[in-house]
């Protein structure tokens, strides 16, 4: 059976409407736009209204991918975000699988690198992969070290069969849980329980060692770049555009510079958004497909790294 390429086929985002600019940032925590854009080039960030919730994005993005995409929501054979049951409903999906894939800010490659395997092996035909986060519910607005960074948002993309030589040409994805203590949540797991005291101890929102966490994402997303390039016979000059995940405009800068792939062919989104984690990258990528910024034919390279600690990179023609 010759091996079927899997491509994507149509792309969407959304995000609340609600904006946290590092002036109102000023006011709740110690801080000044001035650090905030020196050290990670973040002006603002989306914010989600207490009645609003993740799948609602999720939906939305989703709506926009399916349309661009051609495709009837009841086409769709697997979903892979979060939430993935509830988007399901929401959708009208109702002859899909959905399941939740929990790899923090780099869910979303994950989800492409599956969804590449179950489409190449035969099991899927069309595939709905979405990163969709409110992560302001789980930062600490007492703690200036991370709360700066974050923001909610969604970005979905349908996948399906391409003809041979487009779509995803190489795909990793890994994880070291030796880092788990650099950036992660202590409460809310079965370890210690979820309780009153747990709450109160704020043991839900995110802890970061800022310092370590900025050394192993740049390592870690130019080697696995490295290898996902070399894997699809590919050099750096190649690379029409690279959207790595949205975490640091300097982590982005020191990842292009190691890669030598030129600043022009970087795309980022960080002023606007911040670090939507796994929403990061499908944002990014629709903003370009929006702005006529990827042509048929262009070599995309993409690559994460998030909480787990994880890491992942994708190499698609369009
Ligand atoms: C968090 C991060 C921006 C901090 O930048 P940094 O250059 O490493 O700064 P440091 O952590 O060394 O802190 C320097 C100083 O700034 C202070 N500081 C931290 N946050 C601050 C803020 N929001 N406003 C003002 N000062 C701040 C620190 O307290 C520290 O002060 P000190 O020297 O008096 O102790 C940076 O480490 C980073 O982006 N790391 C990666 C985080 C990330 O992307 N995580 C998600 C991965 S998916």
């Amino acid at each position: 059976m010759s091996r079927v390429n899997a491509g994507i086929l149509g792309t969407g985002h959304s995000y609340p409407k609600g904006v946290l600019t590092n002036a109102d940032l000023e006011k709740i925590v110690d801080t000044s736009d001035e650090w905030i854009t020196t050290r990670t080039g973040i002006k603002q960030r989306r914010k989600a209204a207490p009645d609003e919730y993740t799948s609602q994005f999720a939906v939305g993005a989703s709506r926009e991918a399916i349309e661009r995409a051609g495709i009837d929501p009841e086409e769709i054979d697997l979903i892979l975000p979060s939430t993935a049951c509830l988007i399901q409903a929401e959708l009208g999906a109702n002859k899909a699988a959905a399941m939740d894939i929990v790899a923090a800010c780099s869910g979303f490659l994950y989800g492409l690198s599956m969804a590449g395997a179950m489409i190449s092996g035969g099991q899927s035909k069309y595939v709905l992969v979405i990163g969709a986060e409110i992560l302001t519910r789980y930062v600490d607005y007492t703690d200036r070290s991370t709360c700066v960074l974050f923001g909610d948002g969604a970005g979905a993309a349908i996948l399906g069969p391409v003809e041979s030589g487009r779509g995803i040409l190489s795909a990793k994805i890994r994880s070291d849980g030796r880092y788990e203590k650099q950036l992660y949540a202590p409460g809310g797991g079965t370890k210690g329980g979820f309780t009153a005291e747990t709450i109160a101890r704020g043991d839900h929102f995110f802890k970061m060692k800022g310092h370590e966490v900025f050394k192993i994402a740049v390592r870690s997303m130019a080697e696995i770049s490295r290898e996902v390039l070399c894997e699809a016979g590919l050099r750096a000059e190649d690379v029409d555009l690279f959207i790595p995940h949205q975490a640091n405009q300097r982590i982005t800068d020191a990842v292009a510079e190691m890669l030598k792939v030129d600043s022009s062919r970087v795309y980022s989104n960080i002023a606007m958004h911040g670090n939507t984690s796994s929403a990061s990258i499908p944002i990014g990528l629709d903003e370009c497909v929006e702005a006529g910024r990827v042509r048929e034919g262009d070599v995309i390279l993409m690559a994460s790294f998030g909480g787990g600690v994880t890491w992942s990179a994708v190499t698609m023609r369009w």
